[in-house]
């Protein structure tokens, strides 16, 4: 038994462990928390109303306190975030929704007049919408098998330059990755430069065996300070996902990619941090190459699983 137990703490578990601690050390700037309470306050109060069953008078306390932060980002003259304007859109709908069931909602009013709600310069959708089924299937009608299968890791791209625009619009379109409380964790770091990329491309170790090949190089990271005590590493999951939405909506529009492994206590990290000013408090979720697709090129066939393989069923 000692010696079963003893075996256990090999080498690779301690790194195991050291890396956990690193990754505890970042949680959390006091900034933050007060963003993070505004994204969290958001997604419970629009989520109280987006049910079929919604409870009489939910959410008093939490509209409070969502106004409460939404006064302390506007002293830090963030009143021009995501999460103020998000904060504000739903402060609104929540308000609208409470009034329409008779609800007296007299405080929330009284302390929301502090924001001068109709005064925000950019109008954000918040509350809920009812959609017809036919809207919902919507989905069916795009070529999902045609996109995913025709998709590959593009070890060789076309040097043909990739407007800023496109690439904007595949985050654009990544951007409607789910993320835990819609909090939207993920941050991408890009270079239109040639030499800023050939920097990048340097400090990946997955492509030495095709150097010069891949044109752009982005960086996906995911903020840690968004997730609190009880998720940690939940950013590598919500990382992930936004990976995959990005190579997809690449791939949409017409531009290869390859999502490279970035090894933890990895030597170039620092460099990397500096080269793209990435924060501390961000998690480096992967390098990703891109390039438009040449004439023809290879593809590793990568044969997939077959789904006996992956399912179990219970
Ligand atoms: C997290 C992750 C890390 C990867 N790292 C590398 C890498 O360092 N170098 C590389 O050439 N490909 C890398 N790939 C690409 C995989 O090899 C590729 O996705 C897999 O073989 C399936 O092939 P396909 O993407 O062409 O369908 C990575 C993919 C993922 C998801």
């Amino acid at each position: 038994m000692m010696n079963r137990i003893k075996n256990h703490f090999t080498k690779e578990h301690i790194k195991k462990k050291q890396i956990l601690n690193k990754e505890k050390k970042y949680i959390r700037h006091e900034n933050e928390t007060i963003r993070l309470n505004v994204l969290m306050l958001c997604h419970s109060l629009e989520k109280g109303c987006g049910i079929s069953n919604v409870k009489k008078g939910y959410g008093k306390e939490k509209a409070l306190n969502l106004i409460k932060n939404l006064l302390a980002l506007k002293k830090l003259n963030a009143d021009n975030s995501f999460e103020y304007l998000e904060g504000i859109a739903v402060l609104k709908a929540y308000i609208q929704y409470q009034n329409s069931q008779n609800e007296d909602i007299s405080e929330i009013e009284k302390q929301s007049q502090k924001l001068n709600l109709d005064s925000v310069n950019k109008v954000y959708q918040g509350g809920y919408r009812i959609i017809p089924r036919e809207e919902m299937e919507r989905g069916k009608n795009c070529d999902f098998e045609t996109m995913v299968k025709s998709r590959h890791s593009l070890r060789s791209a076309s040097d043909e330059p990739i407007d800023r625009e496109l690439f904007f619009k595949a985050v654009s379109l990544a951007n409607f990755a789910p993320s835990a409380c819609n909090r939207q964790p993920c941050k991408v770091y890009c270079s239109f430069d040639k030499e800023q990329n050939q920097r990048i491309e340097k400090l990946v170790p997955g492509n030495k065996s095709f150097a010069g090949e891949i044109p752009y190089y982005c960086i996906v990271t995911a903020e840690r300070d968004f997730f609190p005590a009880g998720e940690t590493l939940q950013w590598y999951l919500n990382g992930g996902i936004y990976v995959s939405y990005l190579t997809l909506s690449l791939h949409s529009l017409g531009i290869g990619s390859c999502i490279f492994q970035w090894p933890d206590f990895y030597e170039n990290e620092e460099t990397l941090r500096e080269i793209a000013g990435i924060k501390k408090s961000e998690a480096i979720m992967s390098i990703i190459g891109f390039g438009k697709y040449p004439e023809s090129t290879k593809y590793i066939c990568a044969q997939r699983r077959e789904p006996e393989q992956v399912i179990n069923e219970f």
